[in-house]
């Protein structure tokens, strides 16, 4: 990834500049427990200060995006020093201040597709030593039938010998019903698996380690990647109890697929020229192959015009494959981007077509702003509310970085979807591809989970559920009463109850893992709902995020981690970066930067090289 020039030489720089400290980190291990899909990571690094004089030592890790930072602490000469989780608005008049007189603070920036880094420094006393340790956790998400837990088993900075352990425990009370695990250093890694429980431990030694330079970029996003399922019953689900609170995980996998409607709206504005237009008819043929015989289906390419393949849904039948891929061929890049009329014409064309019993769908994929006919950001919103009126999910696919994606991510919330980013990639025709698989089977639609006795619940209603995914409740049982407590799901058709209460489905754990599943599923929803809103609407729902997020600790886009520090050193401030923001600051730093670099610094004080 590092081919340009300017781009050796930093390397070069950095290399030297970090060697020339004498410093080790003499033990790295990272620990990760999962309970109920809910994975807690803990990072812990040794350092040694091995010269005569003092030195800022550096911890600078690799988590992911989908992660809260729970906890960080630095253990120096017998004091530990705690991270705290404050609003980010205070911790940021800290973090001004702290810049105004020259002091350096630290921030957790977004790298790639799935990763965030943490970086923060102490200065460590000769011969000292320093320990870190940073906790998140993250809820795995179901998709393509497994859950993927990946680890970026590395310290970012070159270093000496050092020894890398990773333990990853993991236990369901549903039963395992396969894992893998893959590393980038095959032979380092192996894996115990029982019933419940499995031990995935990763100790690479130091010639593998050295060997491996650029493993990471082997199409493979972590260093240790662990894939796998659990049992189902194919009945009510899962349902874990701890302490007052419960998670519900819904999945069942051997209901019929419903047909689909789906109508596929697709920029083909100029500055979709080139590559990116090519990948989105590869991308567009195979997902063409892949319809079945009983879904129906429309084609509407767009720029400053709509141009309709066919003016209304058609059944998927060879012959209308045939034209449709010939019309995808022959799509060209031309124009300015009309996203608001494209997408109500593709509503309309939903609304006409609706079909009993069937699943309909609307993606949008698209790579740049609203350039023609209506540019009102607002007013295409409502416009496009009003024209789906919740009757069927939008999915908004933002391609590439010039994309205004809170914007596609607002319109896909308010109506039912989710926005996804496809990067500007080799891959990109396999990432519109993968979207597209996982909303490919419905086998659910409109799907009520209902907790008699359960309160403070997450979100209970879902317009379809997906084969390959998964629906998760979490809530708190009333005055913690087992026996008053009946979950439930129904939809028009079908009802899924646990008369039997079987012990199989249900499980305990004895420790506040189940509560914090609620709170992480909680915030997480109700990030997305106040991006959705507006007004004092909003305000009250950053306020619930604020107070669960102070009060479970976790770094989230509306706090920050105050990291303090020993007496006279710079206090560090810590905040998770929005989605593509990095990408844009880095764009601005190099016009032919590539985005797998490293993500640029915002540091004061007297950083170089950037
Ligand atoms: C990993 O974390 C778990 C849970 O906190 C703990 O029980 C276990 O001892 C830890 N393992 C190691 C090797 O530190
Ligand atoms: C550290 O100090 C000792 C004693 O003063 C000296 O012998 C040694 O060479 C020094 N080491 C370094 C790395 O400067
Ligand atoms: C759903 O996925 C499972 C495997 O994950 C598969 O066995 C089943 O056939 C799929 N159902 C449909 C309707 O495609
Ligand atoms: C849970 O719900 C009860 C009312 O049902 C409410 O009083 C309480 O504040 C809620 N707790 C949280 C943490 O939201
Ligand atoms: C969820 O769906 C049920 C049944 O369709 C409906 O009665 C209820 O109002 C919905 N709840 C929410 C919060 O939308
Ligand atoms: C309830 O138990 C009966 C008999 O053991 C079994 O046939 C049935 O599938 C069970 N139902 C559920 C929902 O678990």
């Amino acid at each position: 990834s590092c081919t340009q020039w300017w781009c050796f030489l930093y390397k070069c720089l950095l290399a030297v500049l970090v060697f020339s400290d004498d410093w080790d980190i003499y033990s790295f291990h990272i620990n990760s427990t999962v309970t109920s899909r809910y994975a807690t990571t803990v990072i812990t690094s040794r350092v040694a200060n091995r010269m005569n004089e003092s030195k800022e030592i550096e911890f600078h890790v690799r988590i992911p995006k989908n992660a809260f930072i729970s906890k960080f602490r630095m253990f120096i000469n017998g004091q530990v020093y705690d991270g705290v989780v404050k609003a980010k608005e205070q911790a940021q008049k800290q973090y001004t201040e702290a810049v105004s007189r020259g002091e350096s603070a630290g921030l957790v920036s977004s790298v790639g597709r799935t990763l965030e880094e943490f970086r923060t420094s102490v200065t460590v006393a000769a011969h000292k030593k320093v320990t870190f340790e940073l906790t998140y956790e993250e809820l795995m998400k179901r998709m393509h039938g497994k859950y993927e837990l990946q680890i970026h088993a590395r310290p970012m900075q070159p270093v000496r010998d050092f020894k890398v352990t990773v333990d990853v425990y993991i236990h369901e009370e549903a039963g395992i019903s396969f894992i893998d695990s893959f590393s980038i250093y095959q032979e380092s890694k192996e894996l115990n698996s029982f019933c419940l429980q499995a031990w995935i431990y990763f100790y690479p030694t130091a010639d593998q380690q050295k060997t491996c330079d650029s493993c990471g970029e082997q199409g493979m996003n972590g260093d240790l990647v662990i894939v796998y399922d659990v049992n189902r019953d194919n009945g009510l689900g899962h349902i874990m109890k701890s302490a007052g609170y419960f998670v519900h995980h819904f999945a069942p996998s051997n209901l019929p697929r419903i047909p689909k409607n789906v109508v596929f709206l697709i920029d083909q504005s100029v500055s979709m020229h080139g590559k990116k237009i090519q990948q989105t008819r590869t991308a567009l043929i195979h997902i063409l192959n892949d319809l079945a015989e009983d879904d129906h289906f429309g084609l509407i390419t767009f720029d400053g015009n709509i141009f309709h393949w066919k003016q209304e849904l058609v059944q998927a039948n060879s012959k209308n494959l045939e034209s449709a891929k010939k019309f995808a061929r022959n799509i060209q890049d031309r124009g300015s981007t009309n996203i608001n009329q494209a997408v109500l014409q593709g509503a309309s064309m939903l609304n006409v077509h609706h079909r009993e019993g069937s699943a309909s769908i609307l993606i949008l994929l698209t790579d740049g702003d609203p350039t023609s006919g209506e540019t009102n950001l607002e007013k295409i919103q409502s416009n496009v509310k009003q024209a789906i009126a919740g009757k069927f999910p939008l999915y908004c696919l933002g391609f590439g970085f010039d994309v205004n994606f809170e914007f596609l991510e607002k319109m896909s919330l308010q109506n039912n979807g989710v926005a996804r980013r496809i990067y500007e990639d080799s891959d990109a025709d396999l990432q519109l591809k993968g979207f597209y698989e996982e909303v490919a089977t419905p086998l659910l639609t409109d799907v009520t989970m209902i907790y008699v006795g359960g309160t403070n619940l997450t979100q209970t209603n879902f317009s379809q559920y997906y084969n390959g995914s998964e629906i998760v409740v979490a809530g708190q049982i009333t005055d913690n009463d087992i026996e008053t407590f009946i979950p439930e799901v129904s939809n028009r058709r079908v009802i899924f109850s646990n008369t039997n209460d079987s012990v199989e489905s249900t499980g305990t754990v004895a420790d506040d893992r189940i509560q914090r599943v609620w709170a992480h599923l909680t915030v997480k929803q109700l990030l997305d709902e106040q991006l959705r809103l507006s007004g004092p609407k909003k305000e009250k729902v950053k306020k619930e995020i604020l107070e669960l997020s102070l009060k479970y600790s976790f770094v989230t886009p509306l706090t920050s981690m105050v990291v303090t520090k020993p007496p006279g050193e710079n206090t560090d401030v810590l905040h998770k970066p929005k989605e593509g923001e990095t990408q844009r600051q880095w764009s601005s730093v190099s016009p032919s930067g590539s985005r797998k670099h490293t993500a640029s610094r915002t540091r004061s004080g007297s950083q170089s090289g950037e």
